[in-house]
């Protein structure tokens, strides 16, 4: 039996298994700052086989967006803040709605829901760079897909739970207020929003409420309960994202508009790169949060249904590490398309490993390490710095997954990562003598010493088997639609 039709066996079993009683509102993040992406059709089918029906993502890059049309998925659609400044212009904001909205608008087309006008564009870090466009931005682009008779596709701006907090003096979630520097701006933006009956999206992060603070207490970031619960007017709350939530309900009641719908654009947990940041946490984050999505539970101010995209879908390890070395390690899956952990999207506690993404293929079994006979080694630190500058090296931090290796492993780790990027071609394996290829798996224990999937496997065509595999499929799928 050839590869191809192994995997469409596996494939087939795995379709015929999965639980029809998912959680309706979840959603994931596909992010693709990566070296080497997946092709597009192949994410795609990966969140068809896992019953993720709906998907946000940071542009509207032709690529995904032909690959997402005709699947049925919901998709937001995004601008990137470096195109808020452009959008000011309604001409440009109808341009941008005909070439990204309208083309997509046939039968069989991509099933358009949300613009996300910027991503978190408020952030303290940004100093204020989008202040006064993206209300304008946010304006122009509504106004553009009503005219364009999209009026039922809602253009929102995801923010970051800062724009809102409780005064330190009484830091409860009924305290809840839009930020002072900014209220003016989130006011403009939540009565506009209620105009068009578009939701307010907000990213809330436990894990960085976590990473800010050590005196934070651990188990408050996730689900399972904690002993001295903060009581607001009679409720407890026992994890931080009910808290965060219902401050930003609080702020939103204060400024008039207390029933707006809410979307949570982002929330997840990372697996590496911080010493909170590994796959037990995420488990247990996952564990507790997707379970009380399926339950319709919702918060103490606000319970029933929440729509909710998890990030990320897929590790990006060329996001910017900035925030902190966590950002490329957010994915529910690897780069490389494999399940990381166990998770049950239908909220029974069944977890088990997710569906991989089918027949990846990946560069030789070659590696890249530290010549330990390497006479000179003034040059060691430059050469080390210039492949982590170009690669990811964030597993070798403090409390990550190779951070116990020695000081040659760590030489190892970063000239492979950058060998890995560049395609093992031979000559990025040399740094001044001090490197060498190595045909033998050098990974260390938990640490991996990861190989790269194939440069032109994102052009691949599918094999024959593979498109006998899909019909079949295909099939299959519509008598379930018929007789579910
Ligand atoms: C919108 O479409 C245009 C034309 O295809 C493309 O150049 C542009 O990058 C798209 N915008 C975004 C945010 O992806
Ligand atoms: C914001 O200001 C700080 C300090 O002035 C500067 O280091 C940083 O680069 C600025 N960030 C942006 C996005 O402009
Ligand atoms: C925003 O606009 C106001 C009023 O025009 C101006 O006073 C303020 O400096 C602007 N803020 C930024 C960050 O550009
Ligand atoms: C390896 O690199 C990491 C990250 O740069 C550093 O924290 C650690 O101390 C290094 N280990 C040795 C033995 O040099
Ligand atoms: C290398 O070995 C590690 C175990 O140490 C394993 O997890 C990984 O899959 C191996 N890599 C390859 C490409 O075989
Ligand atoms: C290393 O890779 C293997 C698969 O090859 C995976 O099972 C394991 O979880 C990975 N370890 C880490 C720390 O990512």
């Amino acid at each position: 039996m050839s590869a191809a039709w192994y995997w469409c066996v596996i494939h087939l079993l795995f379709v015929g298994i999965l639980q029809r009683n998912r959680v309706d509102g979840l959603g994931v993040n596909w992010g693709t700052m990566a070296t080497h992406k997946l092709p597009p059709k192949l994410v795609v089918q990966m969140m068809k086989d896992n019953g993720i029906q709906r998907v946000k993502l940071f542009d509207a890059d032709q690529s995904t967006m032909d690959a997402l049309a005709g699947s049925g998925i919901e998709v937001m659609v995004a601008i990137p803040n470096d195109q808020l400044q452009v959008m000011t212009s309604y001409d440009r904001a109808k341009q941008w709605v005909r070439r990204n909205i309208t083309r997509y608008n046939f039968n069989e087309g991509v099933k358009i829901k949300y613009v996300a006008v910027g991503n978190e564009p408020f952030l303290k870090s940004y100093n204020n760079s989008f202040m006064n466009i993206t209300f304008p931005a946010l304006q122009n682009i509504q106004n553009a897909l009503n005219d364009a008779g999209f009026g039922e596709i809602k253009a929102t701006v995801p923010l970051n739970a800062d724009v809102y907090n409780s005064p330190e003096t009484n830091p409860v979630p009924s305290a809840g207020r839009f930020r002072s520097d900014i209220n003016g701006e989130m006011t403009q933006i939540v009565q506009f929003l209620n105009q068009n009956k578009a939701p307010f999206t907000v990213n809330i992060y436990p894990f960085l409420s976590l990473y800010g603070n050590d005196d934070f207490p651990i188990d408050y970031a996730f689900f399972d309960g904690i002993s001295n619960p903060i009581v607001d007017n009679g409720i407890p709350y026992t994890n931080v994202f009910d808290a965060n939530f219902d401050t930003l309900v609080s702020a939103l009641k204060a400024a008039g508009f207390g029933d707006m719908t809410i979307l949570v654009g982002e929330v997840g947990w990372p697996t590496d790169g911080d010493k909170n940041a590994n796959k037990n946490y995420a488990y247990r984050f996952y564990n507790g949060l997707i379970p009380r999505l399926a339950a319709n539970k919702g918060t103490p101010l606000r319970p029933g249904y929440i729509e909710i995209y998890l990030f990320g879908l897929i590790d990006e390890d060329a996001k910017s590490v900035a925030p902190g070395s966590f950002e490329r390690h957010w994915g529910i899956f690897r780069y490389d398309g494999q399940p990381k952990y166990a998770m049950d999207f239908s909220g029974q506690g069944q977890n088990k490993f997710l569906v991989p993404a089918p027949n990846v293929q990946y560069n030789p079994q070659k590696w890249c390490q530290f010549n330990p006979n390497a006479k000179d080694l003034s040059k060691l630190a430059d050469n080390i710095d210039y492949a982590c500058t170009f690669a990811d090296c964030t597993s070798l931090g403090y409390g990550s997954s190779c951070n116990a290796l020695d000081a040659n492993g760590n030489a190892s780790y970063a000239f492979n990562a950058y060998f890995q990027v560049q395609n093992q071609n031979e000559m990025s394996c040399n740094f001044e003598g001090l490197a060498s290829v190595t045909s033998q798996n050098i990974s260390q224990g938990e640490c991996n010493f990861t190989i790269q999937i194939l440069a032109t496997f994102a052009s691949a065509r599918p094999s024959p088997a593979a498109l006998a595999c899909l019909t079949v499929l295909a099939f299959l799928l519509l008598q379930m639609e018929l007789f579910a």
